[in-house]
């Protein structure tokens, strides 16, 4: 059943919140696991609905998944059938990041195609593309995506944009080829680095970790791995934005200061005060937020995971703020939900100009996605009255327990039946 959550202001967040490991990290590990031949454990897996879904979808492929307490066993043995079925893939379309493993494993795979998606035209082309410079033929048909290959060729492929998920896939394919791979203007995301050192522990040997040039040589075998996820710097960010509107002083937990450096440059520009500690990141909010103009772009520029947070944040400031969103058309869709609780924002393209006002006010909203349905509830922390955001399943896609969080934090919010 479709449930909202329901936002009171409470004043300040007082405390320390722990966060978990990243959604898109995990997503990816889970989908490597398919190279292994033997046992892959993942600690720090969140326990996110997206999550679920990829477990389920290496699951219907034949491996075996256990779970322990924020630990993942996933044990391809009992064998695999490379086929993504659109009841999953519709799902979550980052379900077509199994492509690059399968490849690398079994030189073809039979993925159904991911259809429209609410942050805008989401292609694979440069996925598709750089597997093709590998050797690999794509055949679409009746919705489904077959590709095969039969040595997969290491080569030399240059991303036209660093896509996130392009660079997974092909380093992913990379490590079951022929011959190294030089993969140039790759994205650089802490998710990727942590990709590339579990392929690394699993027999892969892959340099220029973290820069914008990857050489993959390919690995003999995968062997068995436990690997520990990173943090989860949306998350964090989503923690530091909340504290920004809500008030008071909060510790992020393992949160990574360095994997936040410019989004934190920016909160600070808004007034904020935050510092790294020996065990993640302090936040401390300022009287009122400051106008600032923030412009998304690739790691490590600021994260557009983060865009609709920083906009419900600059929404209260004391002053006029331009939004620039460069990676997804359409990722301002939801700026029409915060204008109906009193936010004065207007869009134009990529641009949105913020004007701050003195006081948003609680009403009924819809969370359109992941982000910008957390967006809603960080505005809902100090909107008058209350707050009722409903499409509380887009937000279970991506955050733990986000409600329990904010309650031990002094938040007011639960959840009911939509
Ligand atoms: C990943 C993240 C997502 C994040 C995004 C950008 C996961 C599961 N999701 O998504 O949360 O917002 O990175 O940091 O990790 N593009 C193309 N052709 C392609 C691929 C991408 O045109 O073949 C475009 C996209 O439409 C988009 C931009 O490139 O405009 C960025 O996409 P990409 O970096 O690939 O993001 P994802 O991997 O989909």
């Amino acid at each position: 059943m479709s449930e909202a959550f329901v936002i009171e202001p409470a004043g300040e967040l007082h405390g320390s919140v722990t966060i978990g490991g990243a959604k898109n990290s995990a997503l990816k590990l889970i989908a490597a696991s398919l190279l292994a031949d033997g046992v892959t454990t993942l600690r720090n897996v969140p326990a996110i609905d997206d999550i679920a879904t990829m477990l389920e979808l290496v699951e219907t492929m034949g491996a075996s998944v256990s779970r322990e307490p924020g630990a993942v066993v996933i044990d391809t043995s009992p064998g695999v059938e490379p086929v993504a079925p659109y009841e999953l893939v519709r799902r979550m379309r980052a379900s077509v990041i199994v492509l690059g493993p399968l490849l690398a494993r079994f030189g073809r795979a039979r993925i159904a195609m991911p259809g429209g998606c609410n942050l805008g035209a989401r292609p694979i082309d440069l996925h598709l593309k750089g597997l093709e410079e590998m050797g690999v033929e794509f055949n679409s048909s009746h919705g489904y995506l077959d590709a095969k290959v039969d040595r997969l060729r290491g080569s030399n492929v240059t991303l036209e944009f660093p896509s996130v998920g392009a660079t997974e896939n092909i380093v992913m394919a990379a490590v079951g080829a022929d011959g190294p791979t030089v993969l140039e203007n790759a994205a650089r995301e802490p998710e990727i680095t942590d990709l590339v050192t579990m392929l690394n522990r699993m027999g892969a040997h892959i340099t220029g970790v973290g820069t914008s040039t990857l050489r993959i040589e390919p690995a003999e075998q995968f062997g068995s791995v436990e690997h520990e996820v990173v943090a989860d710097r949306i998350e964090a960010g989503t923690f530091i934005a909340a504290t920004g509107i809500a008030g008071g002083e909060v510790e992020l937990k393992g949160a990574r200061y360095d994997d936040l450096a410019i989004a934190i440059s920016k909160f600070c520009e808004a007034g904020l005060l935050i510092s790294a500690t020996a065990d993640g990141i302090w936040v401390k909010a300022s009287e009122r937020a400051r106008p600032t103009d923030v412009a998304t772009l690739p790691f490590p520029g600021f994260a557009t995971d983060l865009q609709p947070q920083a906009v419900a944040l600059l929404s209260t400031s004391g002053g006029t703020s331009v939004v620039t969103e460069n990676l997804f058309d359409g990722r301002f869709m939801y700026t029409e939900e915060l204008v109906r609780m009193g936010a004065d924002i207007r869009t134009d393209g990529r641009h949105a100009v913020v004007r701050g006002v003195d006081r948003l006010e609680g009403a009924p909203v819809t969370a359109p996605d992941l982000r910008a349905g957390a967006a809603l509830v960080v505005a809902g922390l100090v909107a008058e009255g209350e707050t009722v955001v409903s499409g509380a399943e887009h937000i279970d896609r991506g955050y733990e327990d986000f409600a329990g969080k904010l309650r031990a934090l002094g938040a007011s919010i639960e959840r009911r039946p939509a």
